[in-house]
């Protein structure tokens, strides 16, 4: 999807559309909507006497001009909900809104209006969330449909929006500036998108890595992937034990990505990339088991997020690493009880062989820390109790740092990817006690995630870092408007907006 700046004056741009928002707690209409309202002989101010268009959410008018003169042919108001509740996340839903209305009336193009108002004051924080929502409700995944299904097309329309177009008022550079940026992280979220909704008989840990390569020979980018062998080297043979019951070889993928003096310690983003989780021989039951495709969410969200950081050019030095597998059940699978080593040296007790994400990050941790990173975030759908104790709308957020932890959350709210802390204390790691071993890779099911987290502190060291449990916010039904049900990509936007908070 293209997006543009328009300067002109809205009522003489010509458009097949022009969105803009009506505001709950706005009087008077507003100037633009009162020449807009004259333009379109009235029906603005009918609307509004009539009690319809008020401004709430859920208010929206759409009407046709008389095809005279340059202006816009067709206007649609949206509620957008009291302007003092603005903020970014209600600007990418009206957006997303915009371009879903553009796509149901099979239009290529949308010039959307958008206001400063309530927290989104700053013009590029508007830009930037306006470019954001509707480049993410642009994407749809077709790679493997053959044909179009007719008796489909209502429900989903193919989108067709090709350009997006921003007006609004205030600095035209800062408007400007946020929109180049928004581009950038809804691309990059987009692009996750498309991997995770890739099948795990495409996207294997070879493809990943291909991907990750391509990337690097596009972008700033320098990738270096590691197989079976180099794995062997580097003793990662946790994630070589989680490989070993399937045929797809496993990879280690590290981006590097220079943007600042090579004397300048990186941050360190790691992604559990499991193309598949079928549990290996602890066999996960077979309903739903078709989304554990997605248990690379948190490797695809690593390997976008680096091509946006190359991207934006930021002037900070990151490593991206993703651990990739595929989790197997076959006769020469891990088992229950058996003790493996890892890269750390510790010694574990696989007692579930589904627990698997955590073994293969405590390698790539253990690898991540081995570059002296000033701090390492990890992000996985590692556990299905973090569903369960905050549904799909946050992200589980634990770490060794709470600065760091902090940050996650003022990314997660700045991104609209929200995450909540769960609490990481040492009591907790006495559930991962072993008899035979220096730990266990289970915990039982009291405090799911924060024992899965407890792992995978045992492997990071004295680093600062922090861990996002993504299992219930990566995939899902996509109830935003500028979502669609199955891939999410997130939390590629909150690492970026992490990365780039960093980065001053
Ligand atoms: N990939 C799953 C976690 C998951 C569950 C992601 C639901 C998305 C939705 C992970 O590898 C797993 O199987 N975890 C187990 C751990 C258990 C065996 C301790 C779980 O959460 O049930
Ligand atoms: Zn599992
Ligand atoms: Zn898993």
């Amino acid at each position: 999807m293209n997006v543009r700046l328009v300067l002109a004056e809205p009522t003489r741009h010509a458009t097949p559309l022009l969105v803009v928002p009506l505001y709950e707690d706005d009087e008077d209409l507003p100037e633009l909507h009162g020449s807009l309202d004259a333009l379109f002989e009235g029906v603005v101010s009918r609307a509004r006497s009539a009690g319809d268009l008020m401004g709430r959410v859920q208010d929206s008018l759409v009407a046709y001009g008389s095809g005279d003169g340059p202006g816009p042919s067709r206007l649609l108001v949206l509620g957008a909900g009291k302007r003092e509740a603005q903020d970014a996340e209600s600007i990418r839903r009206l957006a997303g809104k915009a371009v879903r209305a553009a796509e149901r009336l099979k239009l290529d193009r949308v010039t959307l209006w958008l206001e400063a108002g309530g927290a989104a004051t700053d013009p590029a924080v508007v830009a930037q969330a306006g470019v954001e929502g509707a480049v993410l409700a642009g994407w749809e995944y077709r790679e493997l449909k053959t044909r179009e299904d007719e008796s489909q097309e209502e429900e989903a329309p193919h989108a067709c929006v090709e350009t997006v177009e921003v007006a609004g008022g205030g600095d035209p550079d800062a408007l400007k500036r946020g929109m180049e940026v928004g581009a950038v992280l809804a691309r990059a979220e987009n692009f996750a998108r498309t991997l995770q909704s890739r099948p795990g008989n495409v996207a294997t840990p070879t493809h990943l890595a291909d991907v990750a390569a391509a990337l690097a020979e596009k972008l700033p980018l320098e990738v270096r992937v590691l197989g079976p062998e180099e794995l062997k080297s580097e003793s990662m043979h946790a994630l070589l034990a989680v490989s070993q019951g399937s045929e797809e070889e496993p990879r280690l993928i590290v981006m590097t990505y220079r943007g600042s003096e090579a004397d300048q310690p990186p941050l360190a983003l790691v992604g559990k990339g499991l193309t598949f989780d079928a549990g290996g021989i602890s066999l996960k039951p077979a309903s739903g088991m078709e989304d554990m495709k997605f248990d690379m969410s948190g490797g695809a969200a690593v390997i976008a997020a680096m091509g946006g950081i190359a991207e934006l050019k930021l002037p900070v030095n990151v490593v991206g690493i993703v651990p990739s597998s595929e989790n197997l059940p076959s006769g020469s699978a891990l088992k229950p009880g058996d003790v493996i080593p890892t890269r750390e040296g510790k010694s574990v007790e696989v007692v579930n062989t589904d627990a698997e994400g955590r073994l293969i990050l405590a390698d790539a941790l253990s690898y991540a820390r081995s570059l002296s990173p000033s701090a390492i975030v990890d992000c996985a759908t590692l556990t299905g109790a973090c569903v369960i104790a905050l549904g799909h709308d946050a992200s589980g957020v634990l770490g060794t740092d709470e600065g760091l932890v902090q940050e996650l959350r003022d990314a997660g709210d700045r991104s609209g990817e929200r995450c909540w802390p769960l609490p990481l204390w040492k009591e907790y790691g006495k559930q991962l006690e072993s008899t035979v071993a220096d730990l266990k890779n289970v915990g039982g099911r009291a405090a799911g995630t924060v024992t899965a987290a407890s792992f995978l502190k045992a492997f990071v060291g004295d680093c600062p870092w922090a861990h996002l449990d993504i299992a219930g916010t990566a995939y899902g039904e996509g109830k935003l408007s500028y979502q669609r049900k199955g891939a999410l990509g997130v939390p590629t936007r909150l690492l970026l907006e992490w990365v780039r908070g960093r980065a001053g």
